[in-house]
């Protein structure tokens, strides 16, 4: 079967004072121990979050850059979050692709060179509405985790695909429980098709956008979701909630 994964994407929200506080609720949980769940921490807190996780807690970059080190002012590199201690990292999230104009090739770049320094990653993918409205959520989809296919290579083990439809990301318009289970169950059988059977039934498949306590549970259900990536609620104590979903 496949372990239930729950991400926090805490995204550029949150000071000292908040991060502490929410490892402390996560702390209390309880978090049902048959649960992955990995925060996704902003770069300038990573150290100070893996130095106060309990060991049951791994803690994700949301980005970094494509090479080990060098002259990319800003960037940080998959051998510093590994050194920090920290073993994930976000990458493709929509917010990368559209706001900083993150193409298909970058993403996969990324997603190469951080599986092959030790990371393991949580590779989103989703349409926009006007994509969705024009028929072409799985061309979309499709396109994107395509592109995925020669970076990840046989390292499927060390990789989570996180269908997160744009229009549904801070938008409090949660896909359905139906629209949500249908993608991931065409992305399945895509990927059975293009990567191998073997990794169409083991990958995991995250659901993100709008996931609250409230819905996390229907969600969960659908037999081809396999975990959340959760934006605002991750910043809040129903994210237990959410962990807990499966319960
Ligand atoms: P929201 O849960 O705030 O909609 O964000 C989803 C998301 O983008 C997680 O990566």
């Amino acid at each position: 079967g496949r372990k239930f994964v729950v991400g926090g994407n805490w995204k550029m929200n949150g000071d000292k004072k908040q991060v502490t506080e929410i490892v402390e609720t996560l702390k209390k949980g309880p978090l049902d121990p048959n649960v992955e769940v990995v925060i996704g921490v902003p770069a300038i807190y990573l150290a100070y979050v893996q130095s106060i996780v309990p060991g049951t807690i791994s803690v994700a970059a949301q980005n970094c850059w494509k090479v080990a080190k060098g002259a990319f002012t800003g960037e940080i590199s998959p051998a510093m979050i590994k050194d920090i201690g920290a073993n994930w990292v976000i990458l493709g999230h929509s917010e990368r692709r559209t706001i900083f104009g993150e193409k298909d090739e970058l993403v996969a770049e990324k997603v190469a060179h951080a599986l092959e320094n030790g990371l393991k990653v949580i590779a989103c993918i989703g349409e926009t509405l006007e994509e969705r409205e024009a028929g072409k959520t799985e061309e979309v989809v499709f396109r994107q985790t395509k592109a995925l296919l020669p970076a990840i290579g046989n390292n499927w083990a060390n990789v989570v695909l996180a269908y997160e439809p744009v229009w549904a990301i801070g938008t409090g318009k949660t896909a359905s429980p139906q629209q949500a289970q249908d993608v991931h169950a065409s992305l399945r059988n895509w990927l059975s098709a293009n990567a191998s059977p073997d990794v169409a039934t083991s990958v995991r498949i995250q659901y993100g956008g709008s996931v609250t306590g409230a819905n996390a549970k229907e969600l969960a259900s659908c037999p081809d979701i396999d975990g959340f990536l959760v934006g605002g609620a991750s910043l809040k104590p129903e994210f237990v909630d959410i962990v807990n979903a499966t319960q």
